[in-house]
This record gives C-alpha cells, sequence and structure tokens, in this order.
C-alpha cells in the first residue's frame, strides 16, 4: 500500500503528519516505512534530526541501477521508524521524481509519502505513485480552495482519496469547520488536528512531537487517525488528566534541576 500525504499549499504540516502518523502506524504494528517525496524542499531529516547518511533516495533514483533499490537508502529512527530521507544538497536539484514509481513497484513495506506542495512535477509524480492520498489543510478559505484543486487533480487520476486532514485548528469563530469544508470539497474531514505550541518545540529539538509529548492533544489525534485508517481501535489513554498533570510536574523538576 503506498499512501500520499498532499496539500494545496506548503507550510501546512504535511511533514509533522507523515513523521508523526508513521510512528503511530509503526506502534501499531504495521510495517510501515516514511518517504521524503518533496525532493526540491526535503525536511524530513530535520524533523527526525538524523543528517548523516551513505545513501539517500536520489542517490537511488539517480544511479539508475536496476539491483540498486530504495532499501540501499532505508534507515531507522531511534523511535523504531523506517525511513527513507532525501539529501538537502542542490546537487540534487534536478532529481526525476517520476522515476520513484518503478523503484516502489512490489515493497515489501507499506509506504508513506511526504509530498511537494500544490500541483507541480513533483507532486504529479508523488500522486502517479500513490494507492490512496490524504490532503492536509488549514482552516481558511484560501487553504480550502488549494486543497480543492488537489483533490480534484486525485480524483481525476482515479486515486483514491481517504479524507482531508485538517491541522493547526485553534478553534477561533473564523476558521471553517469540518461540516462547512466537507460541504465545500464534497469530501470527508478524517482528522481534526489542533495547533499547539509543542509541535513547534519538538521541531526545535529534532524530536517528533508523538514521541516527545505523547499524551498531548495532537499526539493522541496522530494515534487516532492511525488507529482509523488501519482499522484497528483506538485506545484512549486512562486518566489522562492525571497523567498529564503528572508528567507536567516531572518536567517542571527536571528542568528546576538542570537550572
Ligand atoms: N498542529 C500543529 N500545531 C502547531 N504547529 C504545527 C502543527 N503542524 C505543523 N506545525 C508547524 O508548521 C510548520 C510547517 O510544518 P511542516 O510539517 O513543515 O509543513 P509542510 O510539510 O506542509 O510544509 C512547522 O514549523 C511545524 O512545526
Ligand atoms: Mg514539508
Amino acid at each position: 500500500m503506498i499512501r500520499g500525504i498532499l496539500s494545496g499549499k506548503g507550510g501546512v504540516g504535511k511533514t509533522t503528519i507523515t513523521v508523526n502518523l508513521g510512528i503511530a502506524l509503526h506502534n501499531l504494528g504495521e510495517n510501515v516505512v516514511v518517504l521524503d517525496g518533496d525532493l526540491k524542499n526535503p525536511n524530513l531529516s530535520l524533523h527526525l534530526g538524523v543528517f548523516k547518511y551513505n545513501l539517500t533516495l536520489q542517490d537511488v533514483v539517480e544511479k539508475d541501477i536496476s539491483h540498486i533499490s530504495l532499501l540501499n537508502a532505508l534507515y531507522v529512527h531511534e523511535t523504531g521508524l523506517r525511513f527513507i530521507p532525501a539529501h538537502l544538497s542542490l546537487n540534487f536539484l534536478d532529481t526525476d521524481a517520476s522515476k520513484l514509481k518503478s523503484f516502489l513497484e512490489n515493497s515489501p513495506y507499506n509506504v508513506l509519502i511526504d509530498s511537494s506542495p500544490g500541483l507541480g512535477k513533483d507532486s504529479l509524480s508523488v500522486l502517479e505513485c500513490c494507492d490512496e492520498v490524504f490532503v492536509v489543510t488549514e482552516p481558511y478559505l484560501p487553504d480550502i480552495t488549494d486543497c480543492m484543486k488537489t483533490l480534484e487533480v486525485a480524483k481525476d487520476r482515479d486515486v483514491n482519496v481517504k479524507g482531508i486532514i485538517l491541522n493547526k485548528v485553534r478553534g477561533k469563530d473564523y476558521e471553517l469547520g469540518k461540516e462547512e469544508i466537507k460541504a465545500c470539497t464534497n469530501t470527508n474531514v478524517i482528522a481534526n488536528l489542533p495547533f499547539e505550541e509543542n509541535v513547534l518545540r519538538s521541531l526545535k529539538l529534532k524530536n517528533p512531537v508523538i514521541n516527545y509529548k505523547p499524551l498531548s492533544k495532537v499526539s493522541l489525534g496522530f494515534n487516532q487517525l492511525a488507529a482509523d485508517i488501519s482499522d484497528k481501535e483506538f485506545v484512549k489513554p486512562r486518566f489522562l488528566p492525571l497523567k498529564r498533570a503528572f508528567s507536567f510536574i516531572q518536567n517542571k523538576s527536571k528542568s528546576a534541576k538542570a537550572n
């Protein structure tokens, strides 16, 4: 199964979602690997805090040698997540993303691809690889119109659209709600992820939020989404307020000791 995380515009949270959803699926026992398909602006590595590689996606795709497989560029993060990074260097700007499809045929893993935004050549190449896609948006009108274009192109190409992932929701009256978005797009909103500063902190620490703050609302949102898409039951942790309060006190005492 090849799944893609797409969006109409940049900065909406595709890479954040790819990484955290990937970890949540891995924790549920899925044989998943996340792949950086944003070849112009790859930043999966930044989110995972791993920068040294012998081979990256572009090395494999560019070498064009039949016995080289993408598995040569597969690494395992400390969370257990398998990932295939793309090189950050400008030297690889011309890598042809349309070659990706042949490398993903017969993959022994379920692959979750982080796409570039919009409908450029690279995102269309990612779309071509996918059995199903998720389209990420923020809850504002221009974002939704961009999202609609991506949905339309995916549907035109007979790619199964699993749904919209609504991200950075602040619960303000000027945001569009799930039902409004569904009415505009004819597509279900399958996740409603809150805006949380923990996500920004986790990026600075290069530690995915689901690992850094597993009990936070956004992390539970990733777990819920992973359970929903893999047809598993989502079990909400028990005594959540108590556990959150306990981890808050622990963190306070750690930072007091550090000072
Ligand atoms: N739910 C969220 N709450 C707060 N900040 C978020 C959330 N999701 C993503 N971000 C932040 O938004 C920025 C863009 O996210 P990123 O995943 O890189 O987007 P994209 O891959 O779509 O360009 C990053 O700084 C990230 O930490
Ligand atoms: Mg990104």
